[in-house]
């Protein structure tokens, strides 16, 4: 998979990958640097998003897959963002999609939501998208909206282990989009 304008290339993660996705997916949900924009987690949240075990778990289970996103720098791949994507019987289960903060703007989350979608199509036979968005983020739910995934109605606990709330009252809002 490739995108000529942002120079961005598409591969599947590698239990070899683990440690490089485990660091960037900390710095662009709790990094600090976007404690001033909408694009991280942190003034919301305290803690891991993910651990080395869970990614390993992730990377090495079955009807699962974690979609990597690369530059090219010089001869060497950079890697830019991820996407975990999981077959749950007709739907796609997007989460854990993570960009860089130092690279975000660029076209790289749309670039693996876009892969993500039609993985989950050809590999899955998915026929619709599903995820969850932590409350209290307007502007991600708005980035979302743009992509065509609407608010299914549903809601869900937000308690992942080890995590604190910086607010009161935070839940996951659960989206979705038809892919067929
Ligand atoms: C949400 C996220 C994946 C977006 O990735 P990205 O590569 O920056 O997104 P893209 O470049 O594809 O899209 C950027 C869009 O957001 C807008 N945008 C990006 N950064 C912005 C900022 N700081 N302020 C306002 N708008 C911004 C761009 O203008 C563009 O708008 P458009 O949809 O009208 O074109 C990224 O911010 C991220 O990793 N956030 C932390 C982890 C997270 O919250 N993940 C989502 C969990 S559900």
């Amino acid at each position: 998979m490739n995108q000529q304008k942002h120079k961005l290339s598409g591969r599947i993660a590698e239990l070899a990958d683990i440690e490089p996705l485990e660091k960037l997916i900390q710095y662009a949900f709790r990094g600090g640097k976007s404690a001033k924009s909408w694009t991280g987690e942190e003034h919301l949240v305290r803690g891991p998003r993910i651990t080395l075990k869970g990614l390993e778990e992730i990377i090495s289970g079955q009807d699962q897959v974690v979609l990597i996103a690369e530059i090219s720098e010089s001869d060497q791949k950079k890697i830019v963002g991820c996407i975990h994507l999981k077959k749950e019987n007709n739907h796609g289960h997007v989460g854990m999609l993570a960009v860089d903060p130092d690279l975000q703007s660029s076209g790289a989350g749309k670039f693996l939501m876009g892969w993500c979608e039609s993985y989950a199509r050809e590999h899955y036979s998915s026929t619709e998208m599903v995820g969850e968005v932590v409350s209290g983020r307007p502007e991600l739910m708005d980035w979302y909206h743009r992509l065509g995934y609407k608010e299914t109605g549903d809601t869900a606990p937000f308690n992942p282990d080890g995590v604190e709330h910086l607010v009161d009252g935070l839940f996951f809002v659960k989206i979705s989009k038809p892919i067929n």
